[in-house]
């Protein structure tokens, strides 16, 4: 993340300049283009997240979801320079534009082919994805609105692998303590492969055989 931080401060003069040419006066679609164009830097324009996988995908996210996030950030329940900066402006104090800017990215298709793990331990991850998971996050893993559940299926390994850690650390404050409580209890091998099969589930490519352990599977 080292090399990361210089370019992401590099980043902020160009989304200030953005934020300021948001205007007020434009049909919803526009609008919700319009309040997206200081985010494309950072998340690219296909909101597809970047191309290390370290900030995250956000098209296709539950709707609910990024509206929840996006106060978060805005209020400081949530923690990140990059993200506190841009949900600052006051455009994000507006309920009506984070309701038009959450909806048109949950309708973005969802990023085909993530960044993910080695493979490698690719049966444990099911095994605890299925177990523990899949109950709130969904088998497929595209979340649910109701909670406010993020779809993780498909999201960049790096950057889940990175929340996991967050969460068992108690640094994602709204992470349910049933969530908490599992990613603590896991080993950091059992969170690489937890991440890696989240990262491959609903991939246009079919699951490695997760019985082929060990060969990385690429
Ligand atoms: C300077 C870079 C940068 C810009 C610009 C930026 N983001 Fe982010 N965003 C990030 C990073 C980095 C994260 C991951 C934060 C973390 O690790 O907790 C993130 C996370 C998020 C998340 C949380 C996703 C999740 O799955 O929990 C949302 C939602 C989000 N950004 C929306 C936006 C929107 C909308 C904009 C534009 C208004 C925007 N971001 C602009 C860097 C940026
Ligand atoms: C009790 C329901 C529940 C269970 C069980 C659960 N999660 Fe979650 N998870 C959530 C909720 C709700 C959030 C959103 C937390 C927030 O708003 O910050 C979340 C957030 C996450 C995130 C952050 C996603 C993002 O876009 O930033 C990751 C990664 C994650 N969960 C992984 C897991 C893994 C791996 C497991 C199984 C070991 C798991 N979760 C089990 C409910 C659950």
């Amino acid at each position: 993340m080292q090399i990361q931080t210089r370019s992401l401060h590099a980043a902020y003069a160009c989304v200030l300049w953005a934020l300021a040419s948001v205007s007020a006066q434009a049909a919803p679609d526009a609008n919700a283009r319009q309040l997206y164009a200081p985010c494309v830097t950072c998340h690219q324009p296909n909101a597809w997240g970047s191309p290390d996988g370290f900030i995250p995908s956000l098209a296709g996210q539950q709707k609910r979801y990024l509206e929840g996030q996006l106060a978060a950030f805005r209020s400081g329940v949530r923690v990140d320079t990059a993200m506190q900066v841009v949900s600052e402006h006051p455009k994000f104090g507006d309920p009506k534009n984070i309701d038009a800017l959450a909806g048109y990215l949950s309708m973005l298709n969802a990023n085909p082919d993530p960044i993910k793990g080695s493979g490698a331990h690719l049966r444990v991850g099911q095994e605890t994805y299925t177990h523990i998971c899949a109950a709130c996050h969904g088998v497929d893993g595209r979340g649910a609105s109701g909670n406010r559940v993020p779809r993780i299926a498909g999201q960049h390994y790096p950057y889940l692998r990175r929340q996991i850690n967050a969460a068992a650390d108690l640094h994602r404050n709204l992470a349910p303590p049933e969530m908490t409580s599992a990613l603590r209890s896991m080993t950091d091998p059992q969170r690489d492969a937890v991440a890696d099969y989240a990262a491959r589930l609903g991939s246009s490519e079919p699951l490695l055989d997760v019985n082929r352990l060990g060969d990385n599977g690429k």
